[in-house]
């Protein structure tokens, strides 16, 4: 099928989905600013909070010298406390929306950009197409309306582009932003609020002379993900965060294209998790270093009260094995990696900075005193656990092969293509589905290709009941395994060569297409996904 074919088709598809008779004839209701919109605001739904996001190219002055081009999502609240949106301004960073469960939403898109794009709301609970699936791609010049409630529980959920085969260079240029849930349950628990809740979205760039982004995607850098050169945290590099003498709240968010980060605070103290995707655990943990895989959140207590002022600390990126042994080599640098980049399945690695290899994240610096109202709760919300009993298909899980061969990054073997539902696909609305991610395990021996794959699936939450490793992996492993929190409700868990995880997700509410697939986005877009068809 030639490109313009696949165009026409998606058009139809896009057009069938919305409900719209012919491709050709488009609605009337038109936005302001000149954007037509492909659907219309639904009657009976009335909005608490409306937003307008427009997607346009920028410029942000970043780096010092010359401004970088990106692009840019700008937001404008026309009914709401205007409390809702942080623009990010000065930041590649799309806007901070802060909503509260219960609301009902509307999300006017504008697309500006010289290309098509859709966003998706990555870990919300929401009907199938308002989910921005990549059949909803807006032309530059349209407009889609998203509504729905919030229905998750409070937690950092966050939004970015999901266009077919273009996710990994629109996320990189800016597309993505926080999606930020509370609610009355984790309000009751004071934890800290406004400036000491800190969120810190951390992700990698790199940058040519001309201080532009440097995006390359041959086949290297998509088998093993884009590894930019710099870690960037809030939309900046080399980032200090100064902080007063008391306890903070630190939401992390995973927004890189493919890097995995082993954090760790660099004094040795552990770090203290409160919350993971889907929101607060049951109680705090204690690691002395946690995994922080692409698309994953985790929230962390800090508590700077007993620091002198003056104190310094960091968050680094500690060194791990990406991958299993083959010949002794390490497949993607870390341990004794080579200069310039490890190895992958004998390939040089490309990257400057190495997957698993040692790196400062940010820097914290306590600059003023204040008193301390804070103090850790020992327990948080509680969270019900997922029985495998209630699961509809309790004996015999849903079984998700992940595979990298001649160059392609697959799921049961297949790789993505719209409208291709695979009777294995179909799940009943409303069922307790147990699904495995199975990265090679029964393999004995993994393939010159296994890597860690961060496993996403759109709409609720899930629950990891399992993970399990084969022996040939379990020298790599031990230098991650700690750093997993396994309680909490989840929508990415990243899978290690070798490994196989458990999960139990409930498929409530809404049938529709919902996607599943690899948050490495070089992987994504390589076909490393799949639609479920709720029906
Ligand atoms: Cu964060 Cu399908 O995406
Ligand atoms: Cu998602
Ligand atoms: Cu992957």
């Amino acid at each position: 099928m030639n490109t313009t074919t696949n165009l026409q088709r998606r058009k139809l598809l896009k057009y069938a989905a919305l409900g719209i008779a012919g491709a050709v004839t488009y609605p009337s209701w038109a936005q302001t600013g000149g954007f037509v919109s492909v659907n219309r605001p639904s009657d009976g739904f009335s909005a608490d909070v409306e937003i307008e996001l427009t997607m346009n190219t920028a410029e942000i002055a970043i780096l010092t010298g010359q401004k970088t081009r990106v692009w840019k999502v700008t937001g404008k609240v026309n009914k709401g406390s205007p409390g809702v949106l942080d623009n990010n301004e000065g930041t590649y960073l799309a806007p901070t929306l802060r909503l509260k469960k219960g609301q009902k939403v509307r999300l006017i898109l504008n697309n500006n950009l010289p290309a098509q794009s859709i966003l998706h709301w990555h870990g919300m609970h929401v009907p199938s197409n308002m989910d921005g699936n990549p059949m909803y791609a807006l032309d530059q010049g349209e407009t889609y309306i998203y509504e729905f409630e919030i229905l998750n529980r409070a937690g950092t959920y966050w939004y970015h582009a999901h266009t077919h085969s273009v996710t990994a260079r629109q996320v990189y240029s800016g597309l993505a932003g926080l999606f930020i849930v509370s609610d009355d349950q984790e309000q009751a628990l004071n934890l800290p609020e406004g400036d000491y809740d800190v969120p810190l979205v951390i992700q990698d760039r790199s940058f040519d002379s001309q201080n532009q982004l440097v995006y390359s995607a041959h086949m290297m850098q998509r088998m093993q993900g884009f590894l930019g050169e710099q870690i960037m945290v809030n939309g900046r590099p080399d980032k200090v965060l100064p902080v007063a003498t008391r306890a903070y709240r630190f939401r992390l968010l995973n927004g890189s294209n493919s890097r995995i980060y082993k954090l760790a605070w660099n004094d040795g103290t552990p770090i203290t998790v409160i919350g993971v995707d889907g929101g607060l655990l049951g109680s705090p943990e204690q690691h002395q270093y946690v995994m922080l895989s692409p698309g994953e959140r985790l929230e962390l207590w800090m508590d700077f009260s007993e620091r002198t002022l003056g104190t310094e600390l960091t968050l680094r990126s500690l060194q791990f094995d990406a991958a299993s042994h083959r010949g002794g080599m390490g497949m993607m640098g870390g341990r004794g990696g080579m200069m310039g980049g490890g190895m992958m399945g004998g390939m040089m690695s490309v990257s400057a900075l190495p997957s698993g290899s040692d790196y400062p994240v940010l820097k914290i610096r306590v600059d003023r005193k204040e008193e301390n109202k804070h103090s850790l709760p020992k327990s948080l919300t509680p969270i019900t656990a997922l029985q495998i009993k209630n699961a509809a298909n309790a004996t015999q899980p849903k079984t998700i092969a992940l595979s990298m061969q001649h160059m392609s990054a697959l799921l049961n073997g297949r790789s993505y293509k719209m409208n291709d539902i695979q009777p294995d696909e179909i799940i009943p609305v409303n069922s307790l589905q147990l699904i495995e991610f199975d990265n090679g395990f029964g393999d004995g021996m993994h393939g010159m290709m296994n890597m860690p794959h961060p496993m996403h699936m759109h709409g609720e939450q899930f629950q990891i009941i399992k993970r399990e490793v084969n022996s040939r992996s379990s020298d790599s492993y031990a230098t991650v395994s700690s750093g997993f929190i396994q309680s909490g409700w989840k929508d990415t868990v990243l899978v290690m060569p070798g490994e196989k995880v458990t999960v139990l997700k409930p498929f409530n509410d809404f049938k529709g297409l919902f996607m599943y697939h690899c948050h490495n986005l070089e992987h994504e877009d390589m076909g490393m996904m799949r639609d479920f068809l709720v029906k």
